[in-house]
């Protein structure tokens, strides 16, 4: 029996490419999408990998999903916490509800799903939980306290969650792109987006498939050794 596989945000951009991945590799894979119905269903239907709509910043929503899913397919033994939103603004606009929306989508996903996963990987001995940080959790960016917050708790968690699992088989990492191109960073103005390609120094936005590439390094069998680790892929833009 091939190894389930869970990517949160699954239909789309870096998920949909990690969900690809997984699945020419011999993953069984289930994505999961928070509201986009007319997405999914092309993502399922170019792609045969079945799409589950529930909103990952909801915590009874997730566990109930979730083991609804390990009833139809068998235990999710890999994690993709992928689901991300943005609500720009700087601090001095930014409403509570932006900031709350991010957190909750970025961060609290994290908890739900996890929790919602990990006595039944520690039990079985075996995990694979890779969480999508940002560059810009780790050098900040303007406009983005609440992004930039998130994500960088997600580094912190990675790395406490890490430290639990190591005993269990669950390892726990990170990555952080940096500007992928994919429908988040294609509602950035494109003067802007112009500015930011400029220091990236390889010169060109990231693609999907390059952090779909490091998903798999992360969740081999053979990568049992690598835990508690962040992945920077990002073009050279930052070297943390
Ligand atoms: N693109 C970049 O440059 C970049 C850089 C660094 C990090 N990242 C991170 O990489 C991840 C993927 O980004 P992307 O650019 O591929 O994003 P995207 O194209 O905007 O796709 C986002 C995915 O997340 C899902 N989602 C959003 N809110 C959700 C919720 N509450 N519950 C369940 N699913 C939800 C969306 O579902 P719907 O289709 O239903 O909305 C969609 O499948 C995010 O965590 C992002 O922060 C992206």
């Amino acid at each position: 029996m091939s190894k389930v596989a869970l990517v949160t945000g699954g239909t789309r951009g870096i998920g949909e490419a990690i969900c690809v991945a997984l699945k020419d590799a011999g993953y069984t894979v289930v994505a999961n999408y928070g509201g986009n119905d007319e997405a999914a269903k092309a993502f399922t239907e170019r792609t045969g990998i079945p799409s589950f709509k529930f909103d990952v910043s909801n915590f009874e929503a997730t566990k109930k999903a979730i083991d609804q899913i390990s009833v139809d397919y068998g235990p999710v033994e890999i994690l993709v916490n992928n689901a991300g939103i943005t609500r720009d603004g700087t601090m001095h606009r930014m409403s509570f509800e932006q900031w709350d929306a991010v957190i909750q989508t970025n961060l609290a996903s994290c908890f739900n799903t996890c929790r919602a996963v990990i006595d039944s990987m520690r039990a079985r001995g075996f995990g694979r939980i890779v969480n999508i940080g940002s560059v810009n959790g780790q050098a900040g960016q303007y406009g983005q306290v609440n992004y930039a917050a998130a994500k960088s708790g997600i580094h912190g968690f990675t790395k406490a969650l890490a430290l639990e699992g190591a005993g269990k088989g669950v390892t726990v990492n990170a990555i952080a792109p940096g500007y992928v191109d994919t429908d988040m960073v294609r509602a950035v103005p494109e003067e802007v987006l112009k500015k930011i390609i400029a220091t990236i120094p390889v010169g060109r936005l990231g693609k999907p498939e390059d952090i779909a590439r490091s998903v798999m390094f992360l969740v081999g069998d053979e990568a049992g050794f690598i835990t508690g680790s962040t992945l920077s892929i990002n073009g050279g833009q930052h070297m943390y």
